[in-house]
Parts: C-alpha cells; structure tokens; sequence
C-alpha cells in the first residue's frame, strides 16, 4: 500500500449539506481520519473544513461521483429529492446516507428512488445535537439497506452509537420522530412551567432545579406505562383518569388568571374529557395512548 492511501478502516466519505449538524458530522469524519468530500449549496460554508483538509465538489453529482458512501443532511427531504434530481447516474452503485430529519413515508420513497437509480439507501434520525456529535451521548438511529448498514457502519461509528431499526426504510424516522416527541412533550411542560412561575416573578434560574427533579421522578413510571399500552391492561392505583380530569381545569383556570395562554394544555383536558364520556374514568393516563390512535 502506498503511504498516501487511507487506511482501511478511514473509508473515504462524501457529506452533503453543511449547516450546523452537517459540518459537525464532516469534522467528526475528518477527526476520525477519513478523507472527507463535502459539497453545501452555500460553497462558502466548506471553508473552515476545507482548511482543515476535505475536498470541495462544485456540485452534488461531483460529491457524489467522488466516494462510495455519501451522507446528506439538509434542511428537509424536500432538499434531499431536490439534490437527488441533479444527480443522474452518479449515484448508481452508492450508498447514500440520508440523516435529514423527515417522515417515515419520505424515507420510504427517497429509498425508492435509490433503488430506482441503483443506489444503496439508509435513512437516519440523529439523537444529538451538534455539539454532542461523537461524543459519548450522541447516536444515530438508522434504517434500511442492511448489507449497505453493515458495510458502512465502522464509519458512520464517528458520529456516536449507530442503532439499527430494520430494514424498512421508514422505521429510523418513526424511532427519530417518537423519541423527539418525547422531548418535545418534555419542553412543552417546562416553558409553560416557566411562563407560570414568571407571572409571580418566580426566577425561573431557581425553579429549574426543583423542575428537573420532579420530572426525573416522574420518567421512572414510563416503564409501567409502556407495560399498559402493550397489553392495553391501562387499569391503575397510581392516578386515574378521573382524578387528573377533575384537577385539569384547574390548571387552565390558573394559566388564566394568571395571564398567560393555555394553548398548548387546552387540547390534553379535551383527550380527558374523551376518555371520561369513553368510559374509562378508572383507567391510567397510559390509556390515553390507545385513543390517540386515529382507527
Ligand atoms: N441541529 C440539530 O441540533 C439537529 C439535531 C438532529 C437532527 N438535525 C437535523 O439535521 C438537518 C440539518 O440541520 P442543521 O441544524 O444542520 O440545519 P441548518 O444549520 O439550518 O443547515 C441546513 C442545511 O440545509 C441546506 N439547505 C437548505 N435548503 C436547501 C436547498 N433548497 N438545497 C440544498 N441545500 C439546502 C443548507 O444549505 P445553505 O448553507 O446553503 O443554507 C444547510 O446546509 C435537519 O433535518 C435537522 O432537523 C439537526
């Protein structure tokens, strides 16, 4: 081997789309060792990575052409078809990585359209911000080509954990999108908290730590909750329909008189009250799960 070839295991990579989670992922390549090719619709936003030794392509076909393995992540998936139309045959015999948060149904036709164009697809949500990019905390659920994941994951290993989900192309966004809305179930509740203790106030900077406290004690029933929608046993002797819909009101009365909007609250006293008329007053919170579902 010649001294100027990569070793093996530092496969060369081509990364599409710079913004702020983009160039965290090229730099966590290049840390990595990896030759690294980058493209951004804005080309001045390869320099700093450049300097650092990726090369530029002048286009997404010239990325593309460049390696093997391709990774994009774009504002959208409308961005990602976007990018793949300009692409021609240059995709043909790749493996294309596609990290831009989307739907389940979008991973299933961009895979589609891989296929169609001879392409290897994997689709992947990022549980991570920027900053915790190969770092001990940050992993990367994906979904897809299996033989392509298999292949290719000692490298996109940089990035943190790389979790497999299956091989339909649409299963990494629905894991990507359900673990997000825990989290934005969780901000949600925090800012309202915060918004209701400022009316009096209340430093917000002294509230945070009771706050996370109470939300931490009350994560350790997800377990149990998970038990009931799998078995759709929801009957409970922690806290009952019935009691949490009677107390709602006061919480959107309180947000009132206090002067701040119950919008974000209004439509859970709503699934309450349906589940009341439903006839499961006796039941746990975790009923409210099987009513979400659209039938
Ligand atoms: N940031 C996070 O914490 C985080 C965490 C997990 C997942 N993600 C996901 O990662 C993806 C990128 O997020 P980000 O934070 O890097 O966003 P960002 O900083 O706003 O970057 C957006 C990227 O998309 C490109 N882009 C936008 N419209 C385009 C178009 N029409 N054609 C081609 N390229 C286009 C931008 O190019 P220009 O530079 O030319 O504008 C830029 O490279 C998103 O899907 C996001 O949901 C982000």
């Amino acid at each position: 081997m010649s001294t100027s070839s990569p070793p093996s295991s530092a496969a060369p990579v081509s990364v599409l789309g710079l913004g702020m989670m983009g160039t965290a992922l090229a730099t966590a390549l290049l840390d990595a060792g990896h030759p690294v090719t980058v493209w951004n619709r804005t080309p001045a936003k390869a320099g700093p990575l450049v300097a650092r030794g990726a090369l530029p392509a002048g286009t997404p076909a010239d990325a593309v052409a460049a390696n093997p393995l391709v990774v994009l992540c774009l504002l959208g998936n409308t961005h990602v078809q976007e990018v793949f139309d300009t692409l021609g045959d240059a995709v043909a015999g790749r493996t294309v990585v596609n990290l831009t948060n989307g739907t389940p149904a979008q991973a299933r036709e961009l895979a589609a359209w891989a296929s169609e164009h001879g392409a290897h697809y994997i689709d992947g949500g990022i549980m991570a911000v920027p900053q915790m990019i190969a770092g001990p905390h940050a992993y990367v659920v994906y979904s897809g080509d299996e033989q392509a994941f298999r292949t290719h994951r000692p490298t996109l290993a940089a990035f943190g954990g790389t979790k497999w989900t299956g091989t339909d192309p649409g299963l990494a966004a629905v894991h990507d999108l359900a673990l997000l809305t825990g989290m934005y179930g969780m901000v949600i509740g925090v800012l309202q908290a915060f918004a209701l203790v400022r009316t009096e106030n209340i430093p917000a900077t002294g509230f945070a730590e009771p706050l996370v406290a109470w939300i931490q004690a009350m994560l350790t029933g997800v377990p149990e909750w998970a038990g009931a929608v799998d078995s759709g046993e929801h009957l409970t002797d922690v806290s009952s329909i019935a009691v949490n819909q009677s107390a709602f009101p006061n919480f959107l009365t309180a947000y009132r008189d206090q002067g701040i909007s119950g919008e974000l609250f209004e439509p859970f006293q709503a699934l309450l009250d349906r589940a009341m008329a439903e006839g499961h007053a006796s039941d746990g919170l975790s009923r409210l799960a099987d009513l979400l579902r659209a039938n």
